[in-house]
């Protein structure tokens, strides 16, 4: 699924669900092509909104392939985006489409969310609560017991969740946005 990568240096969890998982969802086959299935404008806005992403916010797409999500949270709110991608090759095309706005993109494991925030420039503990994660990735991975874990940690630190079209099979979203099939989680108070 991804050109770039490097098999011997690169062992990234739930490669084996890109190998297999040939499902044919309405917008396209995932193995294959998941890197290449990007999130519209419109559907973009309504994370946006639903999520109160704002100047302050610090809003990081994890998964971000071409950077769609990211630039456009980035160019309509003037938030501090944060792209993260296992595939060099997406990075450097968001980077590229970026075209200088400012956005933020990594090559990395999104299983290093917690800490490829925490080293994001200035961060401190205090700037959890003005962090949203946005997430449109395959359900083997969402709905993995590790990856719920992982984000399950990064809301209990105050961030906010905005996932897109699969969800974290039976958490109870805070708010939906039923027309755009967008989620928002966060912990109670
Ligand atoms: C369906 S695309 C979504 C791209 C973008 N977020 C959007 O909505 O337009 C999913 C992306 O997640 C990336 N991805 C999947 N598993 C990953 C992992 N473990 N670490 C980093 N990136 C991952 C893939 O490379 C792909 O680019």
């Amino acid at each position: 699924m991804c050109d770039s990568l490097d098999d011997d240096t690169w062992d990234a969890p739930f490669m084996e669900a890109f190998e297999e998982d040939t499902e044919t969802f309405p917008f396209g086959t995932l193995s294959k092509t998941a890197s290449h299935v990007t999130t519209l404008p419109s559907t973009t806005d309504a994370a946006v909104s639903l999520s109160n992403t704002t100047h302050s916010t610090i809003f990081v797409d994890l998964g971000c392939g071409v950077g769609r999500v990211t630039n456009r949270a980035r160019d309509t709110t003037g938030c501090t985006a944060v792209g993260v991608d296992m595939c060099p090759n997406e990075i450097a095309q968001a980077q590229e489409l970026a075209n200088g706005n400012g956005a933020i993109y990594l090559v990395d494991d999104v299983f290093n969310a917690e800490a490829v925030i925490a080293a994001l420039p200035d961060f401190t503990a205090a700037d959890w609560d003005r962090v949203v994660i946005f997430i449109f990735l395959i359900p083997t991975l969402v709905n993995s017991t590790k990856f719920q874990a992982l984000l399950g940690a990064l809301l209990d630190k105050g961030a906010k969740l905005v996932s897109y079209c699969y969800h974290p099979d039976k958490w109870t979203p805070h708010e939906r946005d039923e027309r755009m099939n967008v989620n928002l989680y966060r912990r109670s108070l």
